[in-house]
């Protein structure tokens, strides 16, 4: 059959591969410590799943307008207004499924073929792919694992030309671990309202998930130029364990939120219906507040860890997790060796090793622009964490 040409201009993913090999050898009996999840490994809390049973019960199983029920756009903007002082009004929210449609519906909805798009790096790994399918044009701001991977101000500007229409912030960050201070995001945001034509496409899904006591600030909110220009997204993925119930949002400026749900109404109508009530619930009802910090605390222990165990293997460097709930060590040290068969020459190889010989699954950091460093989830128990670091221990020293 015909495969269209824009089917050439995105990559196939190499974590995707990797993770395929992880799940064949789980299939066939190995004993895999898995560091490759995205997801973390709570279980929604009962209210929200309560409530969905009751939905469905209630018949709420039919079509829904395609900004989904007032309900839940209104809880939406109440809870952008209430912990982010974002004034946006129900009508600048859109909902997609998940914050990956959230995400792809934008770059979609408001780029045009040629538009470049600023992207820090290391990056979440589809930004580049959605923004070539939109037709825009990716291009890169180096991250400096000396400065904690945070792009500098001087740097922004630099990157900034007459073709940048658009630029991707993502604090918490994932793959890095890393966020910026709200000083530091002031410092960008300053750069930023100097040009009024670039869009900043604000990815704040980690945004529950800071550790060390450091605030969260909304992009949108650090000056007033911003919420003109800003689309701010985040989702229940990860801040109320929900990745599997496909729930993601966005809100901005009216024409860009009208533009998306254009979109919408012609792609999914909306989000499944009997998710939209429970969606509500999770972000006005406090016990969604409270599952939050249950498992933010239990990610900062083991976060803490899983870095202090990666910084005392010899010749690896890590950038200490600030948010979100990634390790993001560089590994090159390591790169010129062989792992008995296999020339270790950059992330994809290590990782393929290291979960060939020693059966620990880590996503390689060549998809999120940095081919140095593998990403290893803390989202698993501390049992599992030791269990896998002693295993990357004895593969180092066996490295030849
Ligand atoms: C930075 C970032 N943005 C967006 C997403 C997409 O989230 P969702 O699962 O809600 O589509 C992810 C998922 O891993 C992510 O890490």
């Amino acid at each position: 059959m015909q495969i269209a040409e824009r089917m050439n201009v995105i990559a196939e993913s190499i974590t995707l591969k990797v993770s395929a090999k992880a799940s064949a050898l789980k299939r066939a009996g190995v004993d895999v410590v898995g560091f490759g999840a995205g997801e973390p490994d709570f279980d929604t809390p009962a209210f929200i799943k309560d409530a969905a049973k009751t939905a469905i019960d209630k018949g709420q199983t039919k079509y829904t307008p395609t900004p989904c029920l007032p309900e839940l756009r209104q809880a939406i903007a109440d809870k952008f207004n209430r912990e982010n002082h974002l004034p946006y009004k129900p009508e600048q929210i859109s909902v997609g499924a998940g914050g990956k449609h959230a995400l792809y519906m934008a770059f979609m909805a408001t780029l045009n073929a040629g538009d470049e798009v600023l992207i820090p790096t290391p990056y979440w790994v589809s930004y580049p792919e959605q923004i070539k399918l939109a037709g825009g044009v990716p291009k890169f701001i180096p991250g400096d694992e000396k400065n904690g991977f945070r792009i500098t101000p001087a740097q922004l500007d630099a990157a900034i030309t007459p073709r940048t229409r658009g630029l991707i912030m993502n604090s918490p960050s994932n793959p890095g671990g890393h966020a910026y201070t709200p000083d530091e995001l002031k410092a960008l945001a300053d750069v930023v309202v100097r040009h009024p034509n670039v869009m900043v496409y604000s990815d704040e899904i980690y945004e529950k998930l800071l550790y060390g006591g450091l605030k969260f600030v909304s992009f949108a909110a650090l000056h007033p130029q911003l919420l003109d220009q800003t689309l701010t997204f985040n989702c229940h993925s990860k801040s109320f364990a929900m990745t599997g119930w496909r729930v993601g949002y966005v809100g901005g400026p009216k024409d860009a939120i009208d533009a998306i749900n254009k979109l919408q109404s012609q792609m999914c109508s909306h989000i499944t219906s009997f998710t939209q009530i429970p969606a509500a619930l999770a972000l006005n009802d406090p016990r969604g507040a409270e599952s939050i910090e249950a498992m933010r605390q239990q990610f900062e222990k083991r976060g803490a860890h899983m870095w202090k165990r990666l910084t005392e293997l010899p010749k690896v460097t890590c950038v200490k997790p600030q948010g979100a709930f990634y390790c993001f060590p560089n590994v090159s040290a390591y790169f010129g060796k062989n792992a008995g068969e296999i020339a270790i020459k950059d992330a994809i190889s290590f990782s393929s090793a290291l979960l060939e010989q020693s059966h620990v699954a880590v996503v390689p950091g060549n998809d999120s622009g940095f081919d140095t460093h593998i990403r290893l989830s803390f989202a698993t128990s501390m049992e599992q964490i030791d269990k896998g670091l002693d295993r990357v221990a004895r593969f180092l020293v066996e490295l030849k």
